[in-house]
């Protein structure tokens, strides 16, 4: 979603902003802007692009001043324009905001802005914020009662850095986060702690209804209210602030490698954690488990594991969908709730939806600074480092691991995870051995339209999870299925012009789901079989190396994560920043 900055300190506060905002451009990155405090006077520079592209038509980082806020955004409320950016400023320009989430309330708030005879630059629901906030501050000249009535107006999530031309700097936030980055001669209110980390590790994390307020560099902290609240300064991991490519072309490229790692640092937890952990999921009568998009398909995956390997009985539910079935927790439930950023407005609201049912909350994710870990009664870190690519890989595949280990605990060690681990870990390394191979089908298959990815059981969630990695990669349409339900109806779509992959290693599902490749083969469709046994019958075969029949979901999911870098490669498209996608996605 949008990133948000505002800086005051030493220093000239330009480039530090764009770098900061650079480092939290995969969040978000269909426009940029700053605003600087200059000699009393706000200058705004803003317009669409990625921040290098923005910085180098605009030189943003040559606008003079000390105080200043800045934005990437990724649209929710108006079109990609240079308008529509952000900072937004007030109708005399002395005050300039920037926001992330939204104001559900803005048509009405605009409405009742534009009688009073504001007038509005933008189609966006951010600049009521701004507008109110002039409102405010032009009725008693108090920038504190100002931020409180405008906090107060607004509804929706919300994380708003505010400049005000008499040199204050202030923040709020609402279900979104915001995170003051502590220095000795200045402060950041940042959306995320990569936009200062290069800086200081010393953070406070603002808790909902909390405003920070910056009066020439001295720092206050009061609620909605108006109450003074006291928020403890925390120390945050500096590694993640290390992110970079390193010999990769492409971060997702690197964080595709790092797997043969970073699956077994994933299970490395502290044991009272992970007893607590365990304990609870153990006692639990009913055992939920959620997520979005790639997360959602570790809970699918992990309703199979659990199930299998540890006799527990899991539904999953995907979390933009929830909230519908909530009615089913009760006191005795336990949620689990899986998410790589721990900010997922579906995921967040999934958990609020069971603690008001008096459910428990437990958590996998990989910022352990996070909402999400922080609203959990226990959380396991996912500790894949941080994944900068837009596409969950790495972070996937970690889930995936603390879901087996997590199997092995409550149950009898069966799954294999630490039994196996050197059979898994050579497996791992020379499946990614094969991205030549990979890149060479790739280029036979770039012009197809339709993608089908096909398996059964263990399988299944690798389906979908391939195919969503190709759609928002290589923008190719991409279905994964269970291969089981092809002949009850999406057979009707299979013909000559048909791609489809067939996961079919040698195990309890294979004599199956190569009687489905036969009828599909029959029917004209080109195949890809990714397989520890070889068939004549794929046109082209991925052989992956042998694993324990319930370690393959983490061998084979590589392959097509490959497959789906290579082809957004050959279409042009940059794997790093899908079109129209965000890293953390904060709106519902
Ligand atoms: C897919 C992808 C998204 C995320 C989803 C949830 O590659 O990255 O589908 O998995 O937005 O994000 P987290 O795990 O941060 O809750």
């Amino acid at each position: 979603m949008c990133s948000i900055i505002g800086y005051s300190g030493n220093g000239e506060v330009a480039p530090i902003l764009v770098d900061g905002l650079q480092r939290m451009e995969y969040r978000g990155y269909d426009s940029v802007g700053i605003a600087t405090l200059n000699n009393g006077k706000l200058l705004i520079r803003k317009g669409i692009g990625k921040v290098a592209e923005v910085n180098a038509s605009l030189a943003l980082k040559e606008m003079p001043g000390l105080l200043g806020i800045g934005h990437t955004r990724w649209a929710t409320h108006g079109g990609v324009t240079d308008l529509n950016a952000h900072p937004h400023s007030a109708c005399s320009a002395n005050v300039a905001v920037v926001h992330n989430g939204v104001i559900e309330n803005y048509h009405e708030l605009r409405d009742c802005l534009l009688k009073d005879g504001h007038v509005f630059k933008s189609q966006t629901d951010s600049e009521v914020i701004a507008h109110l906030l002039e409102h405010y501050w032009a009725l008693k000249n108090d920038i504190r009662e100002a931020m409180i009535h405008t906090c107060n107006r607004l509804l929706g999530s919300f994380a708003f850095v505010a400049i005000f031309e008499d040199s204050t700097l202030c923040g709020a936030r609402y279900d979104e986060p915001l995170i003051i980055g502590i220095k000795p001669d200045g402060y950041f209110i940042s959306s995320d702690v990569l936009g200062f980390l290069d800086y200081t590790d010393r953070a406070i994390f603002l808790d909902n209804r909390d405003i920070v307020m910056l009066e020439r560099n001295n720092i206050s902290l009061i609620n909605f209210d108006g109450d003074i609240v006291n928020r403890t300064p925390t120390q945050v991991a500096w590694e993640l602030g290390c992110a970079d490519k390193g010999r990769y072309t492409h971060f997702t490229l690197k964080e595709i490698y790092e797997q043969s790692q970073t699956i077994f640092t994933s299970i490395h937890q502290t044991k009272p954690n992970l007893e607590t952990f365990c304990n609870i999921l153990a006692k639990a009568e009913d055992v939920f488990i959620t997520g979005s998009g790639t997360s959602y398909h570790s809970a699918l995956l992990a309703k199979h594991i659990l199930s299998r390997y540890s006799k527990i009985r899991v539904e999953s539910i995907m979390s933009s969908e929830f909230q519908y079935s909530s009615e089913l927790l009760d006191k005795n439930s336990v949620l689990i709730a899986i998410s790589q950023s721990g900010e997922t407005a579906d995921v967040l609201q999934s958990v609020k939806s069971a603690k008001e049912k008096g459910a428990r909350v437990l958590s996998i994710v990989n910022v352990s600074t996070s909402s999400l870990a922080r609203l959990s009664d226990c959380f396991l870190e996912v500790k894949c480092g941080p994944e900068i690519g837009v596409a969950a890989t790495k972070s996937f595949t970690s889930q995936l691991s603390i879901i087996y280990y997590i199997a092995d605990r409550v149950g009898d060690n069966l799954t294999g995870i630490s039994t196996e681990r050197r059979e898994l870990s050579n497996a791992i390394e020379k499946t990614l051995q094969l991205e030549t191979k990979i890149a060479e089908i790739a280029a036979h298959v770039k012009d197809v339209k339709d993608i089908y990815i096909l398996g059964r059981s263990i399988h299944f969630p690798i389906c979908l999870e391939g195919a969503l990695k190709i759609k928002e990669l290589a923008y190719i349409h991409a279905e994964g299925m269970a291969a089981g339900e092809l002949k009850h109806g999406p057979l009707a779509l299979i013909d000559t012009n048909s791609l489809v992959i067939i996961l079919n290693p040698f195990d309890s599902t294979y004599v199956d789901t190569l009687s489905n490749a036969n009828v599909i083969k029959s029917r004209g469709a080109k195949l890809i079989g990714i397989s520890n046994k070889q068939d004549p019958i794929y046109d082209y075969c991925i052989s992956i190396p042998y694993v324990k029949e319930s370690l393959l979901p983490l061998v084979e999911v590589i392959p097509l994560q490959m497959l789906a870098y290579h082809l957004a490669l050959y279409n042009n498209a940059d794997p790093d920043y899908p079109r129209n996608l965000a890293k953390s996605v904060t709106v519902k």
